[in-house]
């Protein structure tokens, strides 16, 4: 750590000697959009998912709904006008039972345990009050995830049934057949195929209101292993034939196993981002071609994923709210219908902890910044579409640019210095910055309004963060305050405009 601060100072000493105090990267933005073959972003792009027994206690506090959880919800999907999709499964599920004399909503509350997750350890066991969880979010669309890994599918069939009567087909946005099957003991792409459409059969001879909707989900493919359950090999595979019941291709992502302090930089850094980004591209270009019915989502994210999370070093910070921020955004621009967010109570990836418990007080984690700046970007218009912008010079990844179109019309960048910066703990630099001179702006604009996600800590601050000055906390139950104002107007001079954005920080930049 100490070292590498000192070889950053020397480099910093260095470029600046060589241009300035302020490096500045020319970023020419194109007039019109991305092309009418990009989909735009969906408004219900920025979703959320809930690990099995987690969901209980983020949807009820003491009996209660958990009006924290409503208000955070609301205020990212309301930036949109989206319809919140919500999504409840996981491995502990996976490997759980319904049990319909059960009391308790669940034998292992997520406010004592993690997630059930090994299957040497017993199994998560939900009665009947556990599906009441999902009636406290009004408006909202779920995926409701289904075991299957276990052969004996009545008992599948029967959490099915159980779960639908409480939640309502209508209330569906997707019926989850599984979680993660590239781990199952049976597994094989064909073997997958052949009892997906086994179960589903099952499923829709018993809740008959499934068989005449595309409402099924399919694979939720395991992060790090896109190559095990491609979308081509399960629809040349089998899948073909009941193609017009699935509505949604689903993998998890996370970053990673394991995060350190000093792997922090190569973490976020864009360029490991696209190259992991990438691998899962080949399914959105198949989808696109073969089936474009049926969307692409990561349907379990994460910044981090060892340890369910809870391990010993917990980022969850400034830096990795702004790589869910790059994530996102990376995302959308390559096609991703939706981001659904791993939300387990007791972890450090989360987005916020809903209740008290020997774990944590309930409290606003910095990765929920990243929210409602991507909902902002999105917009409300429904037109949006989104491309990288070529930023011009080396910069290691560090810089990153994009721009949002709305029905083809220029509306707003986002840019980001994923530069990681830290007051103290051995970084005793000042604040590096850039700018990027912004050109090639349309006539018609003459001022940009920016917006900032950012805490003056920089890159480790995991609390006092803001977005365009306002905070979210329990105290306020998830309902926005403004604590600062540092949105500023800048003028727009012959289509140019130059943004300073400092070290671990991003910019909004609204055009008009
Ligand atoms: C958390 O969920 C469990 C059920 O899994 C429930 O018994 C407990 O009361 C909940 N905790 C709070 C604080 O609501
Ligand atoms: C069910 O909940 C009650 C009340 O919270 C608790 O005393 C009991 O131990 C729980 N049972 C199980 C099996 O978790
Ligand atoms: C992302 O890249 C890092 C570094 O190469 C790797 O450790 C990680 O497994 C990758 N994650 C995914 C989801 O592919
Ligand atoms: C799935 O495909 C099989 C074979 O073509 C067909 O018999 C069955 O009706 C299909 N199921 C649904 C729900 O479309
Ligand atoms: C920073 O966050 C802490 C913990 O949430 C809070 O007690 C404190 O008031 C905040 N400071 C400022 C300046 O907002």
């Amino acid at each position: 750590m100490h070292l590498k601060s000192v070889e950053r100072v020397l480099l910093l000493l260095l470029t600046q000697a060589s241009t300035g105090s302020c490096q500045k990267h020319i970023v020419q933005v194109p007039a019109t959009g991305p092309s009418e073959t990009l989909r735009p972003v969906d408004l219900s792009f920025t979703g959320f998912a809930f690990e099995q027994a987690s969901f209980y206690n983020y949807s009820f506090l003491s009996g209660k709904p958990n009006v924290f959880s409503q208000n955070l919800i609301d205020s990212v999907l309301s930036r949109t006008g989206g319809t919140p999709i919500l999504r409840v499964g996981g491995t502990s599920g996976d490997h759980g039972r319904y049990d319909a004399s059960q009391d308790n909503a669940t034998n292992y509350p997520a406010t004592i345990y993690k997630p059930r997750t090994s299957i040497s350890e017993d199994r998560l066991s939900i009665g009947p009050s556990f599906f009441e969880a999902f009636n406290n979010w009004p408006g909202a669309k779920f995926e409701f995830m289904v075991p299957f890994r276990d052969t004996d599918f009545s008992r599948s069939v029967q959490w099915a049934k159980a779960g639908l009567n409480q939640i309502g087909v209508h209330n569906l946005y997707t019926l989850e057949i599984g979680n993660e099957p590239n781990f199952y003991p049976w597994f094989s792409v064909d073997e997958y195929v052949e009892r997906y459409r086994q179960l589903q059969a099952r499923l829709i001879a018993a809740i008959p209101s499934l068989g005449d909707k595309r409402i099924f989900q399919a694979f939720d493919t395991a992060a790090n292993f896109a190559d095990d359950l491609t979308s081509k090999d399960a629809f040349e595979a089998g899948l073909n034939k009941n193609a017009t019941t699935i509505k949604q291709a689903a993998y998890h992502y996370y970053q990673g196993h394991g995060i350190s302090l000093e792997g922090l930089q190569d973490w976020i850094r864009h360029t490991t981002t696209m190259h992991n980004l990438t691998k899962f591209t080949p399914n959105i270009d198949y989808l696109n071609t073969n089936h474009p019915a049926i969307g692409f989502a990561f349907t379990e994210t994460g910044y981090n994923v060892a340890g369910g999370g809870e391990e010993a070093i917990k980022p969850n910070n400034l830096a990795t709210a702004l790589w869910a921020v790059d994530f996102q955004l990376a995302a959308m621009a390559v096609g991703v219908r939706r981001v659904t967010w791993q939300q387990i109570l007791r972890s450090s990836l989360n987005m916020w902890i809903p209740v008290r418990s020997t774990f944590s007080e309930p409290k606003v984690t910095a990765n929920f910044y990243s929210q409602p700046f991507v909902a902002d970007f999105i917009g409300k218009s429904g037109e949006t579409r989104v491309m990288q912008l070529d930023v011009g010079s080396p910069n290691q990844g560090l810089y990153v640019a994009y721009a949002a179109y709305d029905a083809g019309k220029l509306s707003r960048i986002a840019l980001l210095n994923l530069e990681i910066w830290h007051s103290g703990e051995g970084d005793n630099r000042a604040r590096p910055q850039i700018s990027f001179s912004l050109q090639g702006l349309p006539e018609r604009i003459s001022q940009a309004t920016i917006h900032h996600l950012t805490a003056e800590k920089g890159a480790l601050a995991q609390d006092n963060l803001t977005y365009s000055g306002f905070e979210w906390t329990y105290e306020s139950r998830g309902k926005q305050s403004k604590v600062k104002s540092d949105s500023k107007v800048l003028a727009v001079n012959g289509g140019n405009v130059d943004v300073v954005v400092k070290g671990t920080q991003a910019v909004l930049v609204e055009l008009a």
